[in-house]
């Protein structure tokens, strides 16, 4: 631990609040990286305390906000870290920031199973930093789960954040192109989750340097309309979920209703767009029948 003066701490953070809009970001290097939390700092305050503990000394502290400035290079990939849901993940510029819209999808999917049924297996195509397959396993510790990503590294990412958070083996790691890996379990997939990309070409152009410049294109990009990548989930589904399986897609806020038209094609019924948070329907699910 690291210790400085309190009023050093709240003189940086001052001069910061000052200059700048993004203090939210200077919060998340704080917790982060230094160890203190919001409500630390309240507390520091309240307490007039005189002495602060970091877990990075204080120069490196702001050489790494000096990174995220400079470059713009987002605060998660700064600190090689995420909070998503109550878990902390490891990053790097190989996976997605694991988004704050996409932490509903696992109430969705145990809701749509039922928490307590046992036998069920799952599959995350997609996966990423692992973040929706491992807060599912933790969730539902008796479920068997297949995570899947095109992404070597990512997967290495995934498995080390499956580590980090359980002592169990309900989950295994597969690389390849969305289905393809789990031949093994064609026909026995209850249920099918994936936020893949689906950014179309135009919005993709358009996104800020912050996400251009550091997030994996494989991870965002959809093609011209941005569904090429959910067609091809959609269209070889039928050969893996059992029937009954549920399949679960996250969306760009205007994609539902094209997707609930090939579910329908390709033999789903028990359509439903769902909401995120913000009131945008970013889930669609189905029921292959
Ligand atoms: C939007 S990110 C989602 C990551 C993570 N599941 C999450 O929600 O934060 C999409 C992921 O799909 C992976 N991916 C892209 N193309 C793929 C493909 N053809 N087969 C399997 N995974 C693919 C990317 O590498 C990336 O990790």
């Amino acid at each position: 631990m690291h210790e400085i003066p309190t009023k050093d701490l709240f003189l940086w953070i001052a001069d910061i609040q000052n200059s700048r809009k993004d203090i939210d970001d200077l919060y998340i290097l704080l917790d982060l990286l230094g160890g203190i939390s919001k409500s630390d700092l309240l507390l520091l305050k309240i307490n007039s305390q005189e002495k602060v503990y970091l877990k990075i000394d204080f120069l490196s502290l702001k050489k790494k906000w000096l990174e995220h400035v400079q470059l713009s290079k987002p605060i998660q990939y700064v600190c090689g870290s995420s909070y998503w849901r109550n878990f902390k993940f490891d990053i790097t510029s190989d996976v997605l920031i694991p988004r704050v819209e996409t932490e509903q999808i696992v109430e969705i999917a145990s809701d749509i199973v039922g928490i307590k049924e046992k036998k069920i297996i799952f599959a995350d195509l997609g996966t990423g930093s692992g973040a929706i397959a491992i807060s599912l396993a933790l969730k539902c510790t008796k479920w068997k789960g297949l995570a899947t990503d095109i992404d070597i590294n990512a997967l290495q990412i995934a498995k080390k954040n499956y580590k980090k958070f359980s002592l169990n083996s309900n989950v295994n790691f597969y690389c390849g192109n969305w289905w393809k890996p789990l031949t093994h379990y064609a026909g026995m997939i209850n249920l099918a989750i994936s936020n893949p990309p689906y950014i179309p070409r135009i919005v993709y152009e358009r996104l800020p340097s912050s996400v251009i410049d550091f997030e994996p294109k494989k991870a965002l990009y959809g093609g011209e309309d941005g569904l090429s990548h959910i067609k091809q989930i959609i269209l070889d589904a039928p050969k893996f979920l059992v029937k009954g399986g549920w399949l679960i897609l996250e969306n760009h806020f205007d994609q539902s209703k094209k997707i609930k038209n090939l579910l329908r094609k390709y033999g789903f019924d028990s359509l439903k767009t769902i909401n995120d948070t913000f009131g945008i329907g970013r889930f669609t699910i189905g029921r292959y029948k």
